[in-house]
């Protein structure tokens, strides 16, 4: 049958039998984030297109050429996220949440849309999980947030990862500093990609982040933005930094970070692989402590980070990491005859309400396929139910992985007799594994 159209370039579909690796990783992100106080924001996957013109910033290259942007049939202009940051920002503004206490502390998972060139770790439509914490300056906030998502990848197992930060400043150094890169960039004007030349008048810093080869080479012997920092960002940053040592959080300062979004001020980190080739970045984020007003608010100085779901499984998987898979079939009940399949229900939904996996034929198969069935899925035990099992009050109960079989009687203690096997066969293998 001819398909009627396939999936778009750039996103990805998670089938079910690999959605529990998925679960497995957004599961270990909602627990850190309850352990560090964070609580759950859902905003629209839509927004006006004027939230991220001016939160993102006008002159990156997500708002310039990145956005899924489209007019609705009532002539406004919205926006495809392109990022979790501003509409959380929206949402804390426009409910007024400062006045339930600062700091705000929200945490979220999204689907972001960017129509980037699709490549390894790079989609159209991703996923991230992100922090956000609103309402602090100090720098205890900022290594808090780090620990965090150190926490994360520590508990996913992940190995190799780089932490690299920096200070980006505030508004006062970095008018300084993108003085200074102005005139070290205008005696390479001639050779600047043109991209770079529309940046050295808006915004220096972002030819720092330039890819051509060119660019970068030239960039490597830029000013550095730690040279231009103000007392106060010098302080800050060096808090920052005792607090992480003092948590035991390795990390390299490398002043070329600047962040693909407009809105950092000082704190600017990533945790970076080399394992998953050039889009190695899993975790960004920092400091914005302008963004609230900059959306029409007071001044609320603010920080966060989002990690992409698509590159941390990409690392797992090439780093072997064993992800558990909880959805085993623990029984499978295949039926012969109308009475059988009342009662399977019956004993199904004993063991199904005590929070375990069990299934039986819904196809109407015959019992050999029924069999085949309970193996391709993996069932650890299967039982026969027919009009003789049930005449009889007892059916066999069958390990799929020895073939042993042991009867179990069919009656209110069903479940009590099928967990006492379940149990057996577990600290059998404990002991086995023991010797
Ligand atoms: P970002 O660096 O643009 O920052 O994205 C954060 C993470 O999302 C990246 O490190 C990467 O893992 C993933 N990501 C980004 N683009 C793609 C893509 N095209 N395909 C797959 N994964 C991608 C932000 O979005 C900020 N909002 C982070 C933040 C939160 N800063 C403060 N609070």
């Amino acid at each position: 049958m001819a398909l009627i159209t396939k999936k778009i370039k750039g996103t990805e579909d998670v089938l079910p039998k690999e959605s529990y690796r998925w679960q497995f990783v957004e599961q270990i992100m909602r627990e850190e984030a309850k352990n560090y106080g964070f609580k759950e924001i859902r905003t629209p996957v839509f927004e006006h297109t004027e939230l991220f013109a001016r939160g993102v910033g006008q002159t990156t290259d997500v708002v310039q050429k990145e956005m899924y942007t489209f007019e609705t049939k009532g002539g406004e202009s919205v926006t495809l996220r392109p990022e979790g940051t501003a509409g959380a920002a929206r949402a804390v503004l426009e409910h007024a949440l400062e006045n339930e206490g600062l700091p705000i502390k929200a945490s979220y998972f999204v689907s972001c849309y960017r129509y980037e060139k699709p490549q390894a770790g790079r989609l159209r439509e991703f996923h991230q999980f992100g922090l956000e914490e609103y309402g602090t300056q100090s720098p205890v906030a900022d290594a808090e947030l780090i620990c965090a998502a150190q926490s994360i990848f520590d508990r996913l197992e992940i190995k190799q990862l780089r932490l690299e930060i920096n200070s980006i400043g505030c508004p006062e150094c970095r008018a300084k500093y993108h003085e200074a890169l102005r005139a070290y960039f205008e005696d390479y004007k001639s050779e600047l990609c043109e991209t770079c030349l529309s940046r050295l008048e808006k915004n220096p810093m972002r030819i720092l982040d330039c890819k051509s080869p060119i660019c970068s080479k030239i960039a490597e012997g830029a000013p550095k933005i730690t040279d231009y920092l103000c007392d106060e960002c010098e302080e800050h940053f060096a808090s920052v930094q005792k607090y992480l040592d003092a948590a035991g959080v390795k990390y390299i300062v490398n002043p070329t970070i600047v962040r693909g979004l407009d809105y950092y001020t000082k704190t600017v980190f990533e945790f970076v692989t080399d394992c998953i080739g050039a889009q190695g970045t899993v975790c960004g984020g920092g400091r914005y402590d302008g963004l609230i007003e900059e959306l029409g608010g007071k001044h609320m100085p603010s920080l966060g980070f989002a990690m992409g779901l698509e590159r941390l499984l990409m690392v797992m998987e090439k780093q072997d990491i064993e992800i558990p898979d909880f959805d085993e079939c623990k029984l499978y009940i295949a039926t012969m005859g109308e009475g059988a399949k009342a009662k399977a229900f019956e004993l199904l939904k004993q063991v199904r309400e005590s929070g375990m996996i069990a299934e039986t034929d819904v196809i109407g198969r015959g019992l050999r396929a029924q069999m085949k069935y309970a193996d391709k899925i993996g069932a650890k035990y299967s039982m026969v139910l027919g009009d003789n099992e049930i005449e009889q009050g007892a059916a066999n109960i069958k390990d799929m992985e020895t073939g042993e079989q042991k009867q179990i009687k069919l009656d209110e203690t069903f479940l009590e007799q099928f967990a006492a096997i379940l149990f057996e066969s577990q600290s059998d293998s404990i002991v086995g594994g023991f010797i």
